[in-house]
């Protein structure tokens, strides 16, 4: 059975796309059974049919907490293997993350642990790093901070600015995701107690791939 994958995303969904493609060709035995958006504008949104797109307006909610919970249900609803966060930019309450325990991941633009949260492109330029990059990981209630299964490093280039940077970064993201999930699909990639597990063997550093960059 293809692993169903619940997608959370807030913005144009670019990794979405190379998931949907790579579904599409063949090579992530995978289904998208789900896209979840806090942004009812969210480009993301468009790249699936209408029957699996689910979006609120946070503000619309009491609070946070029941934002997630509403979220949470419908997650539950479409029964994931993976809940994959593509550009999401909201942060997970706890309750979420614990309901959904080693089974979240997320995309982050920088070679974690630097650089969590926003404008890391900048911050990246700013600390003249020589290498940035991307990072999958698995969510857990700290920002950024959950166990990292696997990297991709590009150059930082003379001249760069943080769209130019922000480019580079994005052409090895996509490459870099689709591992990570067919490792999750394919039951080879698992947590225990937020650590990732690779073939049951605990991984001690992150997965290091290589990518051609742009
Ligand atoms: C990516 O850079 C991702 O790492 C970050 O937000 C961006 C989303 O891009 N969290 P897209 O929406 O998948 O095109």
């Amino acid at each position: 059975m293809p692993a169903r994958l619940a997608i959370l995303a807030s913005g144009r969904g670019s990794n979405l796309q190379a998931i949907l493609d790579a579904i599409h060709a063949g090579t992530l035995d995978a289904q998208v059974v789900g896209v979840f958006s806090d942004r009812p504008d969210a480009h993301a949104l468009q790249r699936v049919p209408e029957a699996l797109r689910w979006t609120r307006r946070p503000k619309t909610f009491a609070d946070r907490a029941a934002f997630d919970a509403a979220l949470a249900d419908a997650i539950a609803a479409v029964a994931p293997d993976w809940v994959v966060c593509a550009g999401y930019m909201r942060i997970l309450g706890a309750e979420i993350v614990q309901r959904f325990a080693d089974r979240i991941l997320n995309i982050h633009p920088s070679l974690l642990p630097r650089h969590k949260g926003l404008h890391t492109h900048q911050r990246a330029l700013d600390a003249g790093d020589a290498e940035h990059g991307a990072s999958v990981h698995f969510v857990n209630a700290e920002l950024d901070g959950g166990a990292v299964i696997a990297q991709a490093t590009v150059p930082v280039l003379p001249g760069d600015d943080a769209d130019t940077l922000a480019a580079r970064v994005l052409a090895v993201e996509h490459p870099l995701f689709l591992h990570v999930l067919q490792l999750a699909a394919a039951g080879r990639l698992r947590a225990c107690d937020g650590l990732p597990l690779i073939d049951g063997q605990r991984l001690f550093t992150p997965l290091s791939l290589q990518f051609p960059a742009s």
